[in-house]
């Protein structure tokens, strides 16, 4: 089986999964969106409103904030892929519960095996608490470890992760943008020059 074919065969599961009970109530599964070719993965926590309808990750309000954030480290939108921990919205976005969590991470696990990426930018406690959990890294919650680096492995994968709030939360509390968008500008940002330099694409 080649990549692409591989890498689409994951999207296909998603797209007919009914592994847990958020399948019951979604609209439209949300597996990711971005290039096999991505060194960046954004990982959030779980498809709202606007992403169960489209399908898309991060199309909503907070959508359009991320890509302002990406814009500000360097980054398009085009180039890095975008997911979240659980692939379909739980009802009223409450938050995903343990459960639902585990029976879907084998698709993350799928997917950053195959991107092997070099970045993972994680946005808000569960995505940093999940891949940390996972990773063996002690986290004390956003609040205290936003915009720390943290070499990882996880899944397979080594790659510096980077935890910072999700942008929905500057949605509500105005005064976390500018730290968000620090969090961009002063740790990822350096990185992906870093990696600019290493090769011709981030
Ligand atoms: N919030 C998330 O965590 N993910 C999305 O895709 C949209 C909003």
């Amino acid at each position: 089986m080649s990549l692409y074919e591989e890498w689409s065969g994951i999207f296909n599961e998603i797209r007919s999964c009914r592994k847990c009970r958020l399948h019951e109530s979604r609209t439209n599964p949300v597996p990711g969106e971005g290039p096999l070719t991505a060194r960046v993965v954004v990982i959030g926590e779980a498809p709202g409103r606007k992403e169960d309808e489209s399908g898309t990750p991060f199309v909503g309000p907070a959508g359009k904030f991320l890509n302002t954030l990406l814009e500000s480290a360097g980054l398009k939108r085009e180039e890095v892929f975008i997911t979240n921990i659980v692939k379909c919205r739980p009802p009223g976005n409450r938050k995903p519960r343990r459960d639902e969590i585990s029976q879907c991470l084998g698709y993350l696990s799928r997917q950053l095996r195959l991107l092997k990426p070099r970045v993972l930018i994680l946005l808000g406690n569960t995505a940093a608490e999940t891949i940390y959990g996972l990773a063996g890294v002690e986290w004390h919650g956003v609040m205290k470890d936003h915009g720390k680096v943290f070499e990882i492995k996880v899944f397979g994968v080594e790659a510096l992760s980077i935890p910072t709030f999700h942008p929905a939360a500057a949605l509500y509390n105005p005064r976390l943008k500018n730290i968000i968008l620090e969090d961009f500008t002063k740790v990822v940002k350096p990185i992906i020059a870093g990696l600019e330099k290493g090769s011709s694409q981030p």
